[in-house]
């Protein structure tokens, strides 16, 4: 890609007070309230070259964004292939629910099977720009599997925390990909509170999901992307599985970028965010109107990627789903297990029970009256089947 096309990055503000922060600096979350900071751009400069037409000429994949990603330095980019993932239109899948105009997205190859790649791709290129030493995270499994590849691409130590009952794949992976793997008996939540202690005794930097800032940017990608993908129209809904929320505010942000520099017009998805029954404070939260959301107490799921308690940017997600005119919906395990096998019989996509749970919602909403039969929906299958099939074995 040329140089022409330079980052429009200008500096980093927190989400709830506003204050600003050097860019050019290593930062977790805001140092004055707590909160998740969000890289800023000058949209203005990034529009001048991050056109309709610029776009086409340029590779696949989440760097062909450069101007609203916050790297500066092109060798720091890491690239394992990252972004670029089909937008499926599912016709048999579409008969199967009644609704026609259903859509997958396919984040399943991305490097590592999951969304996560476009977070974690941002994360450790603008750590390793930034001079981090030693990263860390704490991890549902696919985060820290993402983390790996792209430290292990850059020579950078890594360390992961897990829940003790992760599916068992996550640890091989992440051990394979060269990362110091310590398994808790515990939650995420519990597995932060190590990392925090790491970051204190051996100054690793800590790249949990929006207590980094740059993880945002690499998924908020999947917004740019599905944009294109439309020509320049977006759907009528999203349905996202939310854990710790990135996707959902990440695919927000964009469209409001997006807007700012006249890719798109006004227009929105609803944003639907969905959960899973043993473990949903987000639609506990929209259910009760509450800005912020309390911690489930003893979360279970199989979805280990929607086993998150409490997450920092519970307020995001929240406005952003009530913003958009979207929803928030619980589904059980054994549903996902169930739609994962309509989804694999009917697309050809073997999903991971987090995007499967994007189906079972999409039935719920039909049915509840809040979809309309013609809606143009699309679905996030966030990770694939593969790290998890002991759940299709007992
Ligand atoms: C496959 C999959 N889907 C969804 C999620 C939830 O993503 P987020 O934390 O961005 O809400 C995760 C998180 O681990 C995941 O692994």
């Amino acid at each position: 890609m040329s140089e022409q096309f330079a980052s429009a990055f200008t500096h980093l503000e927190c989400s709830a007070c506003h204050e600003r922060y050097d860019p050019q600096r290593l930062h977790n979350v805001c140092p004055a309230c707590g909160k998740p900071l969000l890289a800023r751009y000058d949209l203005e400069k990034a529009a001048s070259s991050l056109t309709r037409e610029s776009l086409q000429q340029r590779p696949p994949g989440l760097w062909r964004y450069w101007e609203v990603l916050p790297v500066q330095d092109r060798s720091a980019a890491i690239n394992l292939g990252e972004g670029g993932t089909p937008l499926l239109c599912a016709p048999r899948l579409g008969d199967r629910l009644a609704m026609p105009n259903t859509f997958i997205k396919d984040e399943t190859s991305n490097p590592t099977g999951s969304f996560k790649a476009r977070g974690l791709c941002l994360a450790v290129s603008r750590a390793y720009e930034l001079g981090a030493k030693e990263i860390a995270i704490p991890s549902a499994g696919n985060a820290a599997g993402a983390m790996s590849a792209y430290a292990a691409a850059v020579g950078m130590p890594a360390h992961v925390f897990m829940p003790v009952d992760t599916p068992p794949a996550f640890a091989v992976e992440c051990r394979t990909l060269g990362a110091e793997v310590t398994l808790i008996q515990g939650l995420i939540t519990d597995c932060g509170a190590e990392v925090k202690a790491g970051v204190q005794t051996h100054g690793w930097f800590d790249v949990s999901t929006l207590k980094e800032p740059y993880r945002l940017e690499g998924k908020k990608t999947m917004g740019y992307e599905l944009a294109e993908q439309l020509d320049w129209n977006l759907p009528d809904v999203i349905i996202y599985p939310t854990g710790g929320g990135t996707g959902l505010v990440g695919m927000w942000k964009a469209f409001a970028e997006m807007e700012a520099m006249g890719l798109i017009g006004p227009q929105r998805p609803r944003m639907v965010s969905v959960q899973s029954d043993g473990c949903a404070p987000i639609v506990r939260a929209y259910q009760e109107g509450s800005e912020h959301a309390e911690v489930w107490q003893n979360a279970a799921t199989i979805a280990s990627g929607l086993r998150v308690p409490a997450a920092i940017g519970d307020f995001l997600m929240l406005e952003a789903i009530r913003d958009s005119g979207g929803t928030a919906i619980a589904v059980s395990d054994e549903e996902m297990m169930r739609y994962a096998d309509v989804l694999g019989s009917t697309t050809g996509i073997f999903s991971s029970p987090e995007g499967a749970a994007c189906l079972a919602a999409q039935v719920h909403l039909l049915e509840a009256g809040w979809l309309r039969p013609d809606d143009v929906v699309v679905n996030f299958i966030t990770g694939t089947g593969l790290k998890y099939t002991h759940l299709w074995q007992s």
